[in-house]
């Protein structure tokens, strides 16, 4: 693995090997809270779109590594605003740093800074496209929470249109024996045509409009993405069409996640029942960071 762009380059494998490390990481976390595997080197984080977990969990997986970590959150004090192009951004950065995170909102980015880079490049979410290392902490959660991914039962809800989490995620549990996928959301925001095209005939999938996660594992919510959208009133048309509640859930042995941020797609008083796994998910980015940083420097030296 020279970069992690999309999911559409990992196989199986490679998934189950980077969970492993995963696991490893998060003892490590446990037991001492850092270790040197990556002292002395530098990470750079290069965010052309608003993070909270993601560009944080990536600077702790650095730093607990033994790393440091530079990079901007804000564009407008960088010399993209005098012109400059991504592909002459990523050149330098790459001369600067051993391994790089990029978030952009465009769609291969991410892609594109990978060609012009001389250091693993990883995609931090591109536009509506991918999040990869989202997708990974998920698979983890998923494995961590529940037990298994193969013959999960899950239930996606929201904006599948513009959501980049549950692309990724949907193309890797293709890749896993008897899973089911149950895609919720209004007309408007369904999954995209060609990632169904992707993983039909590999999974067993159903589209609907109303809520039923009844003989799911995983309920995984989702925001909707105003940001994303053309027109801001076709988001009001939709904004807060579901919202999770205590109720929906009841004594259901079920595992509820979402990527966050949450907008008011789960009420606030879910946070506190059993089922509700979402902000240990974000932890579980730091360990499964952890094993990508570490896992992609060690190949990039092979
Ligand atoms: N889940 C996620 O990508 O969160 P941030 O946008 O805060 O990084």
């Amino acid at each position: 693995m020279r970069h992690l762009i999309s999911m559409r380059d990992i196989g199986r494998e490679e998934i189950l090997n980077i969970l492993d490390e995963s696991e490893r990481m998060e003892a490590i976390l446990n037991e001492k809270g850092h270790c040197d595997f990556l002292n002395g080197r530098i990470l750079a984080t290069l965010f052309y779109e608003p993070s909270t977990r993601t560009r944080l969990s990536f600077e702790t997986a650095m730093k607990r590594l033994g790393g440091n970590v530079i990079g901007f959150t804000d564009i407008s004090n960088t010399s993209v605003t005098k012109g400059e192009s991504l592909a002459d951004t990523i050149k330098v950065i790459s001369g600067y740093s051993d391994l790089i995170a990029i978030r952009h909102p465009s769609e291969g980015a991410a892609r594109l800074s990978s060609e012009n880079s001389k250091v693993p490049v990883i995609n931090a979410g591109d536009g509506s496209n991918q999040h990869p290392t989202q997708t990974l902490l998920d698979l983890y959660t998923i494995k961590r929470e529940v037990g298994h991914i193969e013959n999960l039962k899950i239930a996606f809800i929201g904006d599948l249109k513009y959501g980049r989490t549950v692309h990724s995620l949907c193309q890797a549990l293709s890749l896993f024996k008897g899973v089911e996928i149950k895609l919720i959301s209004p007309d408007e925001l369904k999954m995209p045509r060609e990632v169904i095209e992707d993983i039909a005939g590999k999974i067993k999938l159903s589209e609907m409009a109303d809520v039923d996660i009844d003989d799911v594992d995983v309920v995984y919510m989702t925001r909707i993405q105003k940001e994303r959208f053309v027109d801001v009133n076709e988001y009001y048309k939709v904004k807060g069409i579901y919202r999770l509640s205590k109720e929906h859930i009841g004594e259901k042995n079920v595992v509820i996640m979402h990527p966050l941020p949450r907008v008011d797609e789960i009420d606030s008083e879910v946070d506190n029942i059993p089922q509700a796994r979402y902000f240990k998910q974000s932890f579980y980015g730091v360990p499964v960071r952890m094993a990508i940083l570490k896992l992609l420097f060690e190949d990039s030296v092979k």
